[in-house]
Formats: structure tokens, C-alpha cells, sequence
């Protein structure tokens, strides 16, 4: 049995463990695959998690050790290194583990479906934590210029006080990568002037649960397109399945 699972610190909702065990009964493999959830209550445990799981292909991983697992690592993909965070590990036949980021192949299929052929210079990314950093790299490979929202003035490029007519008018593509308006708290959105979107307004909630946020509510009321990050959410997936099998 070839074992497969997630590591994180508390793992009480995961997505990953119920999508892999019905891709496993769907695509008859769980005789030969299985996935499980690690709790690990500090990253040096990962040694003891790797040393004592046999059969071990690989690993997601998820809050609060994408960054401070990488030093637990023998390589990165560049665009895990140049983000800074790992979401996947893959452990070769001789023991070495690389560490991947696929959120990234999520993030571009969803600005593919959300942007198609239209061209887009700008984009607003608000929050300027791992998924923030990934969704940049994204739109730096596409040459989409982009200024980060934060809080703070030190965090990002701008906070949300200097979000004015003419910065909304400017950037049609916006792009939610902080948790805001995550299940449970459903009834929170980013502090946006939503008055200013118009059709022509692209949003992006990186949030899955709930399926339609209050972010995209308050978008769409305005005639602007939006998706959520649940695409993007089977396509990680999708993708660390694929790098464990190649
Ligand atoms: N769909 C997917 O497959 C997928 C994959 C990865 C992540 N995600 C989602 O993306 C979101 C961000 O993930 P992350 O790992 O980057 O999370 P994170 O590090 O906890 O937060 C990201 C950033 O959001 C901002 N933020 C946090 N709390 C906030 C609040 N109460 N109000 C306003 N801004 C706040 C902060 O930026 P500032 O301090 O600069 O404001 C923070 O650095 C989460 O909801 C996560 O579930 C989805």
C-alpha cells in the first residue's frame, strides 16, 4: 500500500482527505493507495513522521508549516523557492524529498477561466500572506502588474483606506488571498468600496467555503464577474496527485 497524507498542525476539516478518498473509491485504488492526516505538533516531528510511515510517496502540506518545512527539504521546484512556501513533497526512491508548490497550477487555471482572452494590465491582491505570494508569482509570469492591499502600510503596497475611485477604476482584475469571509464567519467581507466595481470587474475569492462569498455577492451585484477558489482547490489537488505518480 502505497501511503499518501497531509501534515499540518490541527487537520479537523481537511479538504484533502476526503477528496483523495473519493478519487481512490471512484478510480478503484484503494487497495493500492491510502491517504491520511499527520497532525504534527511541531515541524522537527516531520523527521519521526517520515522515518516511521513506510511506503511514504509523498505529503501535502498545510498551516502553519508551507514555509518552515523547507528546510526539511532536499530541493525545490524555482517556483516554490521563489514563492517561499511548499504545499506538496514528493519522496524519491532514494529517500530525497522535493518540495513543490501547487497551488500555483490552481491560481492560473482560474485566471485562465476568469480572464480568457481579455487582456488585463492590473490587479489588486488583498493580504500579503503564502497565498498572496503565489497568486503574485502567477501574475508576474503573465506580465500583470499588481499592487498589494494589506492593513498595514508595511506589509503591502497600499491599505484599504487608499482604495479611491481611480485605483478601483484601475485594476479590473481583484484578487482575495486573505481569509475574510471564510466559513464560519460567512457574513465578512473584504473592505472594499463595492459601489465603484462595474461589469467589467474580474473577482477572484482564493476562499472555497462557502462556495459563492459575500466578497463575490457584493462583486456580482454590480455586474462583475466572480469566481471562487474552489477550482483552484481541486486543481492543487489534481497536480500533487499527478507529481506523486510521475
Ligand atoms: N482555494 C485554494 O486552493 C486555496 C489555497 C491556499 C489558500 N487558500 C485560501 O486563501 C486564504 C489566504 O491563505 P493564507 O495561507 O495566505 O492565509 P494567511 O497567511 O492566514 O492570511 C493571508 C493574509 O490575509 C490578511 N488577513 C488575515 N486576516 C485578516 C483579516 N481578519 N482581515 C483582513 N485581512 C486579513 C493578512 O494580510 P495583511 O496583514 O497584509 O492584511 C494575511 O497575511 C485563506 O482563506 C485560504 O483558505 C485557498
Amino acid at each position: 500500500m502505497k501511503q499518501l497524507g497531509l501534515i499540518g498542525r490541527t487537520l479537523g476539516h481537511s479538504f484533502s482527505a476526503k477528496y483523495f478518498a473519493e478519487k481512490f473509491e471512484r478510480e478503484s485504488l484503494t487497495e493500492e493507495f491510502s491517504y491520511k492526516l499527520y497532525e504534527l505538533p511541531a515541524i522537527e516531528d516531520v523527521e519521526e513522521f517520515i522515518a516511521s510511515t513506510p511506503n511514504l510517496l509523498g505529503f501535502n502540506v498545510t498551516i502553519p508549516y508551507k514555509q518552515q518545512i523547507i528546510p526539511f527539504l532536499d530541493d525545490l521546484t524555482p517556483e516554490a523557492r521563489n514563492i517561499g512556501a511548499v504545499n506538496c513533497v514528493k519522496i524519491l526512491p532514494d529517500g530525497r524529498r522535493l518540495g513543490y508548490n501547487t497551488d500555483v497550477d490552481g491560481i492560473r487555471l482560474t485566471l485562465d477561466k476568469l480572464i480568457g482572452e481579455d487582456s488585463v494590465k492590473s490587479a489588486l491582491v488583498l493580504g500579503s500572506g503564502g497565498a498572496s505570494q503565489a497568486v503574485r508569482y502567477v501574475l508576474g509570469e503573465r506580465g500583470i502588474e499588481c499592487l498589494v492591499v494589506s492593513r498595514n502600510s508595511t506589509s503591502g503596497d497600499i491599505t484599504y483606506d487608499d482604495l479611491s475611485t481611480d485605483v478601483i477604476a484601475a485594476n479590473e482584475l481583484i484578487i482575495n488571498a486573505s481569509p475574510v469571509g471564510m466559513y464560519p464567519r460567512v457574513e465578512e467581507c473584504p473592505n472594499l468600496p463595492y459601489h465603484l466595481l462595474t461589469p467589467k470587474h474580474k473577482l477572484f475569492d482564493l476562499v472555497y467555503n462557502p462556495q459563492v462569498t459575500l466578497f463575490m455577492e457584493r462583486g456580482m451585484a454590480q455586474g462583475a464577474q466572480a469566481v471562487s477558489g474552489l477550482d483552484m482547490l481541486y486543481a492543487q489537488a489534481e497536480s500533487a496527485w499527478r507529481i506523486w505518480n510521475q
